[in-house]
Formats: C-alpha cells, sequence, structure tokens
C-alpha cells in the first residue's frame, strides 16, 4: 500500500470552495482531493436559497457592498467586500459556463432571464438561484468534471489529521509540507505532501446540538490550522439560521430564507405575526435578529417550535419555487401549500476562521485557506445570506491565480516520515469518545448559544478544558479513528468559541451577551483575532 502521495497542489475539501480552486489549478499542476466521506458530502449540497451577485441592471455593487457591510456591524474589511463583491458577476459567468442551470423566468418582453430571489439584509432581488436546490446544482456540476480531469486525482473517505509543518524535517523556515490524513476505508494513515495546501474544510456546526450542517462540518480545518500556528479570528460570531424544520424525523433540514423573501410569514401557534414587534422589515430583518426574535417567543411562551406560512401564495408557485422542500415536508405528512411548517433556529455558518488575504493565504507560507474555513472579513459580526457561496467561489479564483503564479518557484513536495504508531493501541473505551461528544455539544448549545453571559461562558470554558484534557490522553495512547478526530477538534474549535466570546465585552452581529447587551460606543469595533504561542 501507498503511504505517501506526492502532489503539486492538495486540496482539503471538496465544496464549492475546494473543487472550485481543484479545477482551476488542474490547468497548471497535479492536485489531490481529500474529502472525508463520498466527494459530494458537505454543506455546499445542500445549501438552498442561491449565490447573491450583482447581476440585475437595477442593482449595483455599491448597493451589495453596503447592505454586506451593514449585515457585519462595523466588522468587515471594506476592501475584501469590495473585491468579493466586484468579482461575483464573473464567477456565475464561470459556473454558468461550466453547465450550473440556474432558475430562468421570462422578463416584461417575455426573454427567460435568471429569475433572482430575495433574501434578508439584501435591498435587492440578487440571489441567483437552482430552484431551492442551489448547492446540488453547483456540486454536483463540479463533482463530475473533478472525477473526469486527468490532472485531478479524488481521495474520497481521507480525513486530514493534522497539518506537517516544516520543522517536521528540522528546517527552520516556516512552511506547510502537506498532512496526514487516515483512510477510512483500511485505517491507515498516510502522508500527502505538495508544493502548496489549500485548507477547504467547510464549518463546524456539528460544536452546536442543533445544526443545519452535515455531518463533516467538525471545525478540522479551523483546528488544524489553529495548531501548526496560524492566527484564527472571529469565532464568536456563529451564525443560527431561524428556520430548521422541527420534526422529530427530520435531521438537520433547512427551511430556506428565500421562503421569508417570497413573502413566508413567522408564525405563533396562535397565527398570530411577530416578527414587526422586533424589527421594522419583520421577516427580512436579517438573520441574527430574526433568530433571537424566534428564541426570545420560544422562550417567553414555553413553545417547542414557531411557524413558518407560505400557504397564502398560489400552490404552482409555491411547488415551481420550493419543490425541495416541499417534498421533504411532505414526507412527514405536512402540505407547505395549505398548511405552515413548524420551525426552530439552528447553528448554521460559522463566520470566523483562519485569517487569509484577499488571496486566500494564510499566515504559515504554502498554507491557504478558502470558503467557510477562512475568515477574509467578508462577513464580519454576520453573514448576509448568500454571502457564503459567492465567497467560496470568488476566493477560490483568487486563491488558485495566487498559487498558479507562484509555482514556478514553489521548493517541490517533500519526503516526511510515516505516521508513528508504536506508541498506541487499540481503544477499549470508545463510550469516553461519544460521551464526550454529546456533552460538548449539548453544553455548547445551552452556554453558548443564540444569546450568551459570562457566566454560562466561563461555565462552558471549565467543562472543555476537563474534555480537552481527557482527549488529549486518550488521543496520545490509542490509535486514530474518525470520530476520535472529529472530537478532539471540536473541542478545539469550542474552546476558540469561548475564548473569542469572552474576550468581547459587548453585543454585536451574532455575539449577543445579556452582561454587555449593547455595542461598545467608547472603542471602534476590531476583529477579535487569537494566536498560538508555538513551543
Ligand atoms: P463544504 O461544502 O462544507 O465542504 C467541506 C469539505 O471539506 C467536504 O468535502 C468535507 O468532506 C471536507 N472535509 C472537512 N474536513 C476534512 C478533513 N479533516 N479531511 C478531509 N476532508 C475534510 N450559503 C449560501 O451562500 N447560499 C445558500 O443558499 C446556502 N444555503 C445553505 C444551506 C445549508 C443547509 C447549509 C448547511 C449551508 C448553506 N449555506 C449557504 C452556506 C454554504 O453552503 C457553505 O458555507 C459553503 O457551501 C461552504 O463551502 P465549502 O467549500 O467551504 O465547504
Ligand atoms: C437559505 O437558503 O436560507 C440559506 C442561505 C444562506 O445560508 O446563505
Amino acid at each position: 500500500m501507498v503511504r505517501q502521495h506526492r502532489y503539486d497542489v492538495l486540496v482539503i475539501g471538496s465544496g464549492a470552495s475546494g473543487l472550485g480552486v481543484a479545477l482551476q489549478l488542474a490547468e497548471h499542476a497535479e492536485v489531490a482531493v481529500l474529502s472525508k466521506g463520498p466527494l459530494q458530502e458537505g454543506a455546499t449540497l445542500y445549501a438552498q436559497g442561491g449565490v447573491s451577485a450583482v447581476l440585475d441592471r437595477r442593482d449595483s455593487v455599491a448597493s451589495h457592498v453596503a447592505d454586506t457591510l451593514a449585515a457585519g456591524a462595523g466588522l468587515c474589511d471594506a476592501e475584501i467586500v469590495q473585491f468579493v463583491v466586484e468579482h461575483g458577476p464573473e464567477s456565475i459567468q464561470w459556473l454558468i459556463a461550466l453547465g450550473v442551470a440556474f432558475t430562468r423566468s421570462p422578463d416584461a418582453d417575455g426573454r427567460p432571464e435568471y429569475h433572482l430571489t430575495r433574501e434578508g439584509g439584501h435591498s435587492h432581488r440578487r440571489v441567483i438561484h437552482a430552484a431551492d436546490a442551489t448547492g446540488r446544482a453547483i456540486e454536483t456540476t463540479l463533482e463530475g468534471l473533478a472525477r473526469g480531469h486527468p490532472r485531478v486525482r479524488v481521495f474520497e473517505h481521507h480525513v486530514a489529521i493534522d497539518l506537517i509543518p516544516a520543522s517536521k524535517l528540522g528546517l527552520a523556515a516556516e512552511r506547510c509540507l502537506g498532512a496526514y490524513a487516515l483512510d477510512r476505508r483500511s485505517g491507515a494513515v498516510v502522508s500527502f505532501t505538495a508544493r502548496y495546501v489549500v485548507l477547504a474544510s467547510g464549518g463546524a456546526g456539528k460544536v452546536y446540538l442543533y445544526t443545519s450542517n452535515p455531518d463533516v462540518a467538525t471545525g478540522d480545518g479551523v483546528a488544524m490550522a489553529w495548531r501548526i500556528g496560524c492566527p484564527i479570528a472571529n469565532m464568536e460570531f456563529f451564525q443560527f439560521h431561524p428556520t430548521c424544520l422541527y420534526h422529530p424525523k427530520a435531521k438537520s433540514f433547512l427551511i430556506t430564507e428565500a421562503l421569508r423573501g417570497e413573502g413566508g410569514r413567522l408564525l405563533l401557534p396562535d397565527g398570530g405575526r411577530f416578527m414587526e414587534r422586533f424589527d421594522a422589515r419583520a421577516e427580512l430583518a436579517p438573520r441574527d435578529i430574526v433568530a433571537r426574535a424566534i428564541d426570545h417567543e420560544m422562550k417567553r411562551l414555553g413553545l417547542e417550535c414557531v411557524y413558518l406560512d407560505i400557504s397564502h401564495r398560489p400552490s404552482g408557485f409555491i411547488l415551481g419555487h420550493f419543490p425541495t422542500v416541499a417534498a421533504k415536508c411532505g414526507e412527514l405528512g405536512i402540505d407547505i401549500t395549505r398548511e405552515p411548517i413548524p420551525v426552530v433556529p439552528a447553528a448554521h455558518y460559522m463566520c470566523g476562521g483562519v485569517v487569509t488575504d484577499r488571496h486566500g493565504r494564510t499566515a504559515v507560507p504554502g498554507l491557504y485557506a478558502v470558503g467557510e474555513v477562512a475568515c477574509t472579513g467578508l462577513h464580519g459580526a454576520n453573514r448576509m445570506a448568500s454571502n457564503s457561496l459567492l465567497e467560496c467561489l470568488v476566493m477560490a479564483r483568487s486563491a488558485y491565480r495566487d498559487i498558479a503564479e507562484g509555482l514556478p518557484e514553489a521548493p517541490p513536495a517533500s519526503c516526511v516520515p510515516d505516521w508513528d504508531e508504536s506508541q498506541v493501541t487499540d481503544s477499549d473505551e470508545e463510550v469516553i469518545v461519544a460521551h464526550n461528544w454529546d456533552e460538548l455539544r449539548r453544553f455548547m448549545w445551552d452556554y453558548v448559544g443564540i444569546v450568551r453571559s459570562t457566566k454560562r461562558l466561563e461555565r462552558a470554558s471549565r467543562r472543555i478544558q476537563l474534555l480537552s484534557e481527557e482527549i488529549r490522553e486518550y488521543y496520545g495512547n490509542f490509535r486514530v479513528t474518525n470520530d476520535l478526530i472529529e472530537l478532539r477538534n471540536l473541542v478545539q474549535v469550542a474552546e476558540l468559541i469561548v475564548a473569542s466570546a469572552l474576550c468581547r465585552k459587548e453585543s454585536r452581529g451574532l455575539h449577543y451577551t445579556l452582561d454587555h447587551p449593547h455595542p461598545d460606543p467608547t472603542q471602534p469595533p476590531e476583529p477579535t483575532v487569537l494566536r498560538r504561542a508555538l513551543r
């Protein structure tokens, strides 16, 4: 069996960002793509609403920039916002050229134009979509091209465990050389080295008990980047999507915000609307406001869920625009053309991440981060709907250009020592992993969720220290498994979220604490950047 793989570029992750970089780079280089499970499994596949971009003559870059800055509550990097928004339309053109079939509808003269929907925080219709399964259309198109590309080699069921620093070879110069990965099918740990490494490993919704995210979203990229020495920023800003389906048989199913964009109303069990009491924009207020309003009403009235109703629109319109939501709800006996949908908020998007510049470069030479794992400065304290896929696509292109330019000068892929298993045995107490996994996600939900307080954060911090010690010991003694790798990373991510939240002595964007319920008027807002002291 091959235990060492060498490539020009190693891409860890196969969502819109990973496959976006890989496909473009493959014109210049041999590329390896790792995915934890099947290639298409990741948040991209489940994206519903769409991708935001300035595509309508009446819309403007200035307006999209202004909306993004407003949602980001003073913490966006204005240059990055301008850069990403300006490059949005060319990324959409790239997807269309690859064959992504976005939804069209006739314009006033009967010509088939792309249909643009609306979502919270956007002051124009600017979200291009493929009905309510936009991510599937994008991911399956990219997947087909990656599988068929002679210079892209796909390694499914390979979980990156840790990045390999140059110090592993005793080199003084700092550089990322590659990664060790567990081949989940054989159980062997193999090494991948490359001239450049791109982290495109997505988010960390699984750190919370309730999430819209798929199982692979365990924050591995942030944890690996932290361990190799990258600064990590803005982890206190975790976005909770207001409307996930509430049903005992539904796991992590989102009800797209576009449903509110097309007139959907949030209701209490007695049929009364409540969003106007919280914000003049009602159901189309930014997500943090809607999620907090729902949380408030659920706690005030002791409710298990609230309801989202679109049944006042014609059923042909509903089924045409929301076939995926209608089908999923239909399977569970809910007819969305006739009745409201039970919904609750759930952890959805990690606004913070690995600090990068506009090329996707991290602080460690040779290492890039793109997509949800990265913190470019686009989202600030709160991400606007559909700006994430936009960021994945624009930053994938930007990173590709930078890497392609650097390749002729980059050092060749190294030869690294094999993974050392001489000191470990097979685990005899898997229950520890399962127990700690459940405990972590539950207290993160209860203490570090939509509404926080210093006391709750400190309580979470103490528990995280205990779990970290236990996992460190376990990791040192037993052979790695997928669950252990994920748990180790989730605890690391939880620690970064809580540490960042404790640093911020104010409420801003997605971070709301009862002890400081307003933004701090005495200081200009700054991102929270954590740096690890490396020995
Ligand atoms: P992902 O698509 O999540 O891919 C991550 C990849 O990394 C996967 O291939 C995974 O296997 C791999 N990976 C992770 N860890 C490892 C490891 N250790 N080793 C190897 N591989 C690893 N955003 C929008 O803009 N518009 C929307 O309409 C929208 N709807 C959404 C709906 C849902 C239900 C969800 C969950 C998110 C939605 N988002 C939306 C957010 C958006 O989908 C994600 O932010 C985006 O798709 C992230 O893409 P990515 O390429 O960074 O990561
Ligand atoms: C949704 O469709 O509501 C999700 C959009 C997003 O997260 O950007």
